[in-house]
């Protein structure tokens, strides 16, 4: 935790947080520019509130944890209507691809090789970022994750041409998501904020960026899970997730994450909901190597400040209940025989991995997905 340590932090270049930032869209793109925005069908709905004029083109077919085939679909899009700017309207499913997009489209490089950090050569347009979830915080940040549909592992795609031109976080555009995706997409913001502030390469400089967003989450995720049309609570779980995608750039997530991936990509557990339901192992497993920070987060979390690991586990495990996430894989359709695999595959993630405090070995993993089961 030395403060003179070298760290790099990409931000976008321009940000706007508040209820109706949305229609600030239009006032800032290219007049006449070609716009190309990504979406889902649930999230065209709200093109109307970005102000946008000019030639616009829409492609709402990007799936929930993006393939390789939903990237291609879309790079398809922008070939055909060679856009000046790409809007990524949406979820982290759609932000991911829309920064591929806006980096790709007028590339011959393919998404295996700009696969890993700082491969991608150039920026084919401008990127704007409009979140309506908050958990990824992928509009503050540079990596974008697609499965591939080979091996049906993660790729994670680095660059500083991925960074947003603007992004915008307005509450607004978060209040239709069901309360049951706020609480696991806040989960998954709380856990990048954890993740990186646990971090075996955790910086002073993050690290305040983490505690802002574990503290936001404390103070909101519950109001908005109870009531999704509180702007404030939204408005305030934007900044979480946002938060926690600064620290993910610089620092990134650790076990949590890793042992999260084979639940979305063997199991199709929504990217928030896999997080969520090893979050409190994980911190558990932990603390031992983190005692006062892991008493930092639970207080910030409003329960009583603690590093017994199994008191850590319970408490943590009961807020995630009280946000009504059901804890149980073997509930969201995990099977038990398939633990072992899950386990090795996990412990593989080395970029991942060798972020965590404290060693964890293909047992160990083993052994807190049968605690989470
Ligand atoms: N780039 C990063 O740094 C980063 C970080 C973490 C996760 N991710 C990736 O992000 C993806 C997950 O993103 P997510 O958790 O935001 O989920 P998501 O984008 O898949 O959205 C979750 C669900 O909510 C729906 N939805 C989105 N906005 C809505 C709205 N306003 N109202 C109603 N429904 C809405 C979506 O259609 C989807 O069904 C995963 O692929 C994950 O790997 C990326
Ligand atoms: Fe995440």
């Amino acid at each position: 935790m030395d403060i003179s340590r070298a760290i790099t932090l990409h931000l976008p270049k321009r940000f706007e947080v508040g209820t109706g930032t949305a229609a600030r869209l239009g006032d800032w793109a290219p007049k006449d520019a070609r716009v190309l925005i990504i979406a889902q069908p649930v999230t065209a709905g709200m093109i109307d509130k970005l102000g946008l004029r000019g030639q616009i083109t829409v492609f709402d077919g990007v799936h929930p944890e993006p393939k390789d085939t939903d990237l291609e679909a879309a790079l398809a899009a922008a070939r055909a209507c060679k856009p000046d700017l790409v809007v990524g309207l949406g979820g982290g499913s759609v932000m991911d691809v829309a920064k591929l997009v806006a980096a790709l489209w007028d590339s011959d490089q393919t998404l295996i090789e700009v696969a890993g950090p700082n491969k991608v050569a150039q920026k084919s347009s401008l990127l704007a970022q409009v979140a309506t979830t908050a958990g990824t915080g992928s509009e503050g940040g540079i990596r974008a994750l697609i499965t591939s549909s080979e091996t049906s592992m993660k790729i994670a795609v680095e660059s500083p041409f991925m960074a947003a031109d603007i992004a915008i976080l307005d509450p607004e555009l978060t209040m239709s998501v069901p309360s049951a995706i706020t609480a696991a997409t806040g989960v998954d913001a709380l856990a990048h904020c954890v993740e990186a502030f646990t971090n075996i390469n955790a910086h002073p400089l993050v690290d305040d960026y983490a505690r802002m967003g574990i503290r936001l989450a404390g103070q909101f995720l519950r109001r908005a899970v109870q009531d999704g049309s509180d702007a404030e609570a939204r408005a305030g779980m934007l900044l979480s997730s946002f938060y926690g995608g600064l620290c993910l750039g610089p620092v990134n997530t650790a076990a949590g994450h890793a042992l999260a991936y084979p639940l979305g990509t063997r199991a199709g557990i929504p990217h928030g909901l896999s997080v969520a339901l090893l979050f409190p192992n994980v911190l558990g497993f932990n603390a031992p190597a983190r005692a006062e920070k892991t008493a930092e987060v639970l207080t910030a979390l409003g329960l009583p400040a603690t590093d017994d690991p199994e008191t850590v586990v319970a408490a943590t495990r009961d807020y995630c209940n009280t946000l009504g996430i059901e804890m149980s894989m073997q509930t969201h359709g995990a099977r038990e025989d398939d633990l072992p695999a899950w386990a090795a595959e996990a412990h593989g993630i080395r970029r991942l991995m060798d972020n965590n405090p404290r060693d964890m070995s293909v047992t160990d993993i083993e052994a807190i997905y049968r605690a989470a089961y």
